[in-house]
């Protein structure tokens, strides 16, 4: 059976960095889903008129966009978020970590995990690359919270044997060990992939990198992720452990851990040379503007990075981040670049791209998901504004496609989501206003 979402398309075809009409725009659009893909987009009345046999759901007044990806966030710390006035290590030590600690409880981290999965839902996110926690039981909660939600989560234990607090450090052994359960249950199960998770060179010793590189080695389609260059400190005592090392990246790379399905958080401040072999061994970069902004942790040299030909996404980085929603993030984004001396001036189109396309594309998901691309999955969001609100004002009166989508992205929060969906099944529906 194929079903005929009716509302207003916007999605991104291709980067809008790279070749201009990136915005597809259909104002009273036709999306037909066909056992979960995408089996057309295009105008209402051409697509009804090809498919007489698919059944109609009416949500004009509405918006269908790709569903969002988020590209760096934390399962542990919804419960920190809003924790101000602290830089990173500081904030670590006083509200991130003690939280991550009481992870050990799986009671705790089941209940943790739930609403994690449903704040994701909630807010438009179809994909997201998850820190997990360092103890493989709450990780394994994560991953079974994320099969019940229909989510496609890619995620994995966080790994740490040094500094940090003694609580969540496992030996190389034990990282192993339980990373390579994670890895057997749950990489490639339904919508899960396994992502290797140091928590970041600072807490990691050679043996433990050496456990990430063998993980990687072994299994094929595993992902990567970590954070690299977010504050001075952090880079100063990198710099101190790891004296072989020409810089913050060198440690990964030594390691083998960069590359098209690795995913870095935040490279605020990198150094000469780190750039160029970013982008030659294809290592993606999650640019989280609440986050660094929150931690006062710098402005993100977004040209740099494309100057250099760095692929950039978007993360939340819950709960140094201040929330769950794409759009705020790529409004914060928007803002820091027109403050930043050497900032780029971000169009709407260019901030869609960054929510959808990018993320997938930074997840190694491009050939999947991030737009309305004939085939692909049909993970998408329903957007609508509530009755009277300035939202609803905005798009009364916005008459361009960009507008209309600047509008949605400088003011939709989670109260817009009606209908969340991944492969066409629904993963979150608001309850009726
Ligand atoms: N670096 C290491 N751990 C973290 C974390 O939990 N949040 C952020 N923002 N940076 C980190
Ligand atoms: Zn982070």
């Amino acid at each position: 059976m194929s079903e005929l979402l009716r509302g207003t398309i916007l999605h991104t075809r291709w980067n809008p960095f790279l070749a201009d009409a990136a915005l597809e725009h259909f104002d009273d659009g036709g999306l037909l889903i066909r056992e979960g893909r995408i089996a057309a987009c295009g105008e209402y009345a051409s697509v009804a008129r090809a498919n007489p046999e698919a059944l109609t759901r009416d949500l004009r007044g509405g918006y269908l966009l790709p569903g969002f990806v988020d590209t760096h966030i934390h399962f542990p710390q919804i419960r920190v978020i809003g924790g101000l006035g602290r830089h990173l290590l500081d904030w670590l030590e006083h509200h991130a970590l003690p939280e991550e600690a009481r992870m050990a409880d799986l009671t705790h981290a089941g209940r943790v995990a739930k609403a994690f999965t449903r704040s994701l839902a909630a807010n438009g996110t179809t994909t997201a690359l998850v820190f997990g926690a360092h103890f493989g039981a709450a990780t394994g909660a994560l991953f079974e919270a994320a099969a019940s939600s229909g989510l496609r989560i890619l995620s994995g234990m966080v790994l740490s044997d040094r500094l940090l607090r003694s609580e969540l450090h496992q030996s190389p052994e034990q990282a192993y060990r339980d990373s390579t359960a994670l890895i057997r249950e749950y990489h490639g199960r339904g919508r899960l992939l396994y992502a290797v998770t140091p928590r970041f060179a600072l807490s990691a010793s050679e043996a433990i990198l050496e456990v990430c590189q063998t993980l990687m080695q072994e299994t094929e389609g595993v992902r990567f992720q970590s954070h690299l260059n977010e504050n001075w400190l952090e880079i100063q005592e990198v710099r101190r452990l790891f004296p072989w090392a020409s810089d913050y990246f060198g440690v990964y790379e030594r390691y083998g851990l960069c590359g098209p399905h690795a995913v870095m958080a935040h490279n605020l401040h990198p150094a000469a040379g780190e750039l160029e072999r970013l982008a030659g061994t294809r290592t993606s970069v999650s640019h989280c503007p609440c986050s660094n902004s929150a931690l006062g942790s710098g402005m993100f040299p977004l040209r740099r990075h494309l100057e250099a030909g760095v692929h950039c996404a978007l993360g939340t980085d819950v709960g140094g981040g201040t929330g769950f929603g794409l759009p705020k993030e790529a409004l914060q984004a928007y803002f820091m670049q027109r403050l930043a001396p050497e900032g780029l001036m971000l169009d709407p189109v260019k901030l869609l791209y960054l929510a959808t396309l990018a993320g997938a594309e930074a997840v190694g998901l491009g050939a999947t998901a991030g737009n309305f691309e004939v085939n692909k999955a049909a993970d998408l969001v329903y957007l609508k504004a509530p009755v009277e609100s300035p939202l609803a004002y905005s798009l009364e009166l916005a008459e361009s496609p960009e507008t209309k989508l600047a509008a949605i992205l400088a003011q939709a929060g989670p109260e817009t989501v009606r209908e969340v969906r991944v492969e066409g099944e629904m993963v979150y529906r608001a309850e009726a206003a």
